[in-house]
């Protein structure tokens, strides 16, 4: 683990700048050590199981807490206006403990999740909002105006991430609005279920510019995630997945729904 030496003499460390992969509550590489199957729903549902995120009021990390998500609260029915959004699919929504604050007049909502645990939750709200077990790299996806996809793309591997991206070009999507880091200069690969941050401008992805984005205002692992945004691109904008011949996952076993 890379760490630089805080210097206040009392021999505390902290994650180096230069690998803020190490600055999160949980091990960034868990699966790639232990994991036997490749199945990515047991993967996604021990995390669920185990808060193995960490998250303080949420299960779906430190970053869909209340105080990580108030600039997003405020920004996002701003954006839905500026992109005359009338249909979003927020996959993943996780357990939507912050976007059931989210003013969505106007737009017609819905709510998925690999894990039918998080989809059982968001039900229970009984908030008027639909909600619905998909897999952002395998399933059919519904034809909206937007997705918006958070904190999610962060933990697949590469191959995965074109892989979903392809999938969204498939649906007829118009906009993807998704987590990016324009600070982080080149990326390590993971097996899917890990962590990285991901500069969707970079190589092997090569997104261009965003049209639009909101800077979180992240204040996580004591502010070393300043850049942490959220990206909108015009789907037809986004390059052919790159690693379309690398070696895809085989699709998560979905309950009907
Ligand atoms: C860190 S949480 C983010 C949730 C939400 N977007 C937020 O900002 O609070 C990541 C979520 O991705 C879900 N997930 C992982 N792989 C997925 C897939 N292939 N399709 C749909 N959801 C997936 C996990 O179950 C988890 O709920």
């Amino acid at each position: 683990m890379a760490t630089a030496r805080v210097e206040d003499g009392d021999r505390a460390e902290r994650p180096d700048a230069g690998n803020r992969r190490q600055a999160v509550p949980f091990d960034p590489d868990h699966f790639a050590r232990t994991s036997q199957s490749t199945d990515h729903l047991e993967r996604f549902q021990t995390i669920y199981r185990t808060n193995f995120w960490a998250g303080p009021t949420s299960r779906s990390g430190a970053g869909a807490g209340a105080d990580q998500t108030m600039s997003l609260r405020a920004e996002l029915p701003k954006l839905f206006r500026r992109w005359a959004i009338g249909s979003l699919l927020d996959l993943p929504c996780g357990d939507g403990s912050w976007m059931a604050a989210v003013d969505l007049e106007g737009v017609d909502y819905l709510g998925a999740d690999l894990v039918p645990e998080l989809v059982d939750l968001n039900r229970a709200r009984r908030d008027g909002r639909r909600y619905q077990q998909l897999d952002l790299v395998t399933s059919a996806l519904p034809s909206v105006d937007l997705i918006f996809c958070r904190d999610c793309l962060v933990h697949f591997s590469a191959a995965d991430i074109c892989a979903a991206v392809d999938n969204v070009r498939r649906a007829g999507i118009r906009y993807l609005l998704t987590t990016t880091f324009p600070s982080e200069p080149s990326h390590v690969d993971i097996v899917t279920g890990d962590w990285r941050p991901l500069n969707l401008e970079r190589a092997p992805f090569d997104f261009p510019p965003p049209v639009d984005r909101i800077v979180e205002g992240c204040t996580e692992a004591g502010g070393l995630f300043p850049d942490k945004s959220l990206g909108l691109w015009r789907v037809a904008d986004l390059p052919k997945p790159v690693a379309a011949s690398a070696e895809r996952t085989p699709p998560s076993t979905l309950r009907g729904t």
